[in-house]
């Protein structure tokens, strides 16, 4: 049986027919992998996880400079975009996710940045307990809402889309950090092995779960192209649709506005 199967409606891990399924096991498997995660990323990405998040605030800082912003980092993690926005400006940021055991380690790490890493936002930031397709929060309650590296696990884009949509304010935009499929090529191809040969092997050793890190690139795989994922953003209703690939096109920053 294949583990992800056809058409793009939302993530399926291996053994997951439904949508609840998949958010069950999704949140399974992040709770499962929490106390590696960390390490597992600056390690599988050649820190290149840290250069993503970091431009990926770079590029929102007109946003986050803005001292009134209230901003959003939906499958928050154990924080490491959030705390990646927080130096960039004076917002006030907040985490959700809905695995508690990566929470608790942003709650953790809030309290450990020192100071010169723009902890005095980190330390005041607040975390929430929180599905991504069902947010505890009013309607248009933020002028940006961030995910990096979480939207493709969820187990319906279009559903959190809208509800992303929901949260934001008038004017407000959404930011999406992920993975895509590598380009054809000799550097593709090279990437692809690592990816779906090499990564899940070491994730599985250091991690000690297997299907986590075999789910990785089953999920990019099986996730939208840049340009299908912009016209998802367009259906829905957003304006201002755009993408910019990185590194040599294997991650991608969607940005689009809520009128
Ligand atoms: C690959 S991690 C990314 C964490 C963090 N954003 C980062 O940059 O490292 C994906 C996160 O998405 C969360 N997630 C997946 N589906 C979710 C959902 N429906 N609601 C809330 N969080 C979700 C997982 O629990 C996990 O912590």
């Amino acid at each position: 049986m294949s583990e992800i199967s056809a058409p793009v409606k939302g993530s399926r891990p291996e053994g997951a027919t439904t949508e609840a399924e998949a958010s069950k096991k999704v949140r399974e498997m992040f709770t499962q992998i929490a106390p590696r995660y960390d390490l597992l990323n600056h390690l599988l990405s050649f820190e290149l996880d840290r250069f993503w998040r970091a431009r990926a605030a770079k590029h929102l800082r007109p946003i986050l400079e803005r001292p009134d912003a209230l901003v959003l980092d939906l499958c928050c993690g154990t924080g490491d975009l959030a705390f990646a926005l927080a130096p960039a400006g004076k917002a006030r940021i907040v985490g959700a996710d809905f695995a508690h055991s990566m929470l608790v380690r942003a709650m953790a790490k809030s309290a450990d940045v020192p100071p010169a890493d723009g902890a005095a936002a980190a330390k005041r930031m607040p975390f929430f307990e929180a599905d991504a397709l069902r947010l505890p929060f009013a309607d248009a309650s933020f002028d940006l809402v961030t995910s990096a590296f979480g939207f493709r696990n969820l187990a319906n884009y279009e559903a959190g889309l809208r509800e992303i949509h929901r949260v934001l304010k008038p004017g407000g935009t959404v930011a999406i950090l992920e993975f895509v499929e590598p380009p054809e090529g000799f550097l593709g191809d090279l990437y692809r092995w690592y990816f779906t040969k090499v990564l899940p092997r070491i994730g599985w050793l250091i991690s000690g779960h297997q299907s986590a890190y075999t789910y990785l690139p089953k999920s990019v795989a099986h996730f939208f192209r840049p340009p299908e994922l912009a016209a998802l953003l367009s259906s829905v209703g957003y304006q201002s649709v755009d993408f910019r690939g990185w590194t040599l096109g294997v991650v991608a920053l969607h940005t689009a506005v809520r009128v």
